[in-house]
């Protein structure tokens, strides 16, 4: 396994093109037929290449990836080969997060996502940015400021250093991240935050125009949760999204993609909601990415892992099939690939409240072995043809 100095220093510092990442060296072999599950996998090395999830949805016109804790990426040699094998998109879980990124007011912790940049250069892959702006990632040293406008600026000047330290290498970024809240009563429903305290409403846009002026050529995310399933809650927040990034586009704000993050519950219905949801956005002339994508399936009574398994793979294939036929949707990203590393089993974490088991989110299980859900996947990006 390489150290962090080798990880940075082999890397290329190529960039790569969508098409590119996405195909390269994996499409060899791909006839139209379609081998949905090979009768028997000894280690995940069988389901690489043409059989990846990586070959699979270039077919269908997308990319398909993972988000990534960089440490373990550093450690672990089979991961590696897991995710390379796998994705043609990486995206850091959380170094570039305001609280990772910013240590103190004049450090910029750039270390971490570089190498993970290396990382994806040297595997033709892609690597999207997440996120410039999310009420959950403020550091206390700004907190400790009380001037508005001081705040203000070390925001710009935040969001303009690091475009520019990734300008014309990064897919995407998620520029602003969860800023609606229906439950806060706020105008437009936006979140109560630190930023909408100290900058008010404007924050995002704001957001946004520093982006685009230091990287042109980025595509400049909106990313959210809580709008996925066909129930009142979703469709409120689904109206308040749209209502706020048509308001964007009339302003001529430069937004190119919404993020719907795809946090999915087992049991919760997945159809024509999403479904309008990216239409909508399809009509605004808009991508829409799948950028989180996991199911937690805590409400699922069964202990029987081979049961509890059965009903994610289904709940991933309902919420795809109404998402995936729509040809804006460009990306889809689980976050993570393994159950080994899922935030849903995170120490400590409120998402897990299932005693004495654990999550099973995502496409291969804490042994990189491939799960219903990995099939449910892969069968997804196949059945559903694009425009
Ligand atoms: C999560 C990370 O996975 C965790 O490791 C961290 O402790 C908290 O944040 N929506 C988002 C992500 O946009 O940034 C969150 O990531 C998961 C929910």
């Amino acid at each position: 396994m390489l150290s962090r100095r080798e990880f940075i220093a082999k890397g290329t510092g190529t960039v790569v093109t969508m098409a590119a990442a996405a195909g390269t060296g994996l499409l060899a072999g791909c006839g139209n037929n379609i081998e949905s599950h090979p009768p028997t996998v000894n280690s995940f090395h069988d389901l690489a290449g043409p059989r990846s999830l990586r070959a699979h949805a270039r077919r269908h016109g997308l990319v398909y990836g993972s988000a990534v804790v960089i440490p373990v990426v550093e450690k672990n040699t089979d991961f590696d080969s897991l995710l390379s094998e796998q994705c043609g998109i990486l995206v850091p879980s959380n170094e570039l997060k305001w609280v990772a990124l910013r240590p103190s007011r004049d450090e910029f912790n750039f270390g971490p996502p570089d190498s993970l940049y290396d990382f994806t250069q040297r595997n033709h892959m892609l690597m999207r940015g997440h996120t410039l702006c999310w009420h959950e990632s403020v550091p206390g040293w700004i907190r400790k400021i009380d001037n508005k406008d001081e705040i203000k600026q070390i925001f710009v000047d935040h969001i303009t250093n690091v475009c520019k330290h990734y300008a014309g290498k990064l897919q995407s970024w998620d520029v602003v991240n969860e800023a609606i809240d229906p439950a806060a009563k706020l105008p437009g429903g936006l979140r109560k935050s630190f930023w909408y305290d100290n900058l008010g409403p404007d924050y995002i846009d704001l957001a946004f125009h520093a982006a685009r002026a230091a990287d042109p050529n980025v595509k400049l995310t909106y990313n959210d949760y809580g709008v996925e399933g066909d129930n009142d809650g979703d469709a409120e927040k689904r109206r308040l999204i749209l209502e706020m990034v048509k308001g964007m586009k009339s302003r001529g704000v430069p937004i190119d993609a919404v993020g719907i993050q795809s946090h999915l519950n087992a049991g919760q219905k997945y159809g024509q909601g999403v479904a309008d949801y990216i239409e909508a956005f399809h009509q605004l002339g808009l991508e829409v990415y799948l950028t989180e994508l996991d199911v937690n399936d805590d409400a699922t009574v069964s202990n029987d892992v081979a049961e509890r398994d059965a009903i994610i793979a289904k709940t991933y294939t309902e919420f795809l099939g109404a998402a995936l036929p729509n040809p804006a949707v460009k990306l889809v990203l689980t976050w993570d690939i393994s159950d080994r590393f899922t935030w849903l089993n995170g120490i400590g974490s409120h998402r897990k409240k299932q005693p004495n088991r654990s999550q099973r989110p995502l496409p291969f299980d804490v042994d990189f072995k491939p799960k219903d859900c990995f099939y449910a996947l892969r069968d997804s990006f196949d059945r559903h043809k694009r425009a």
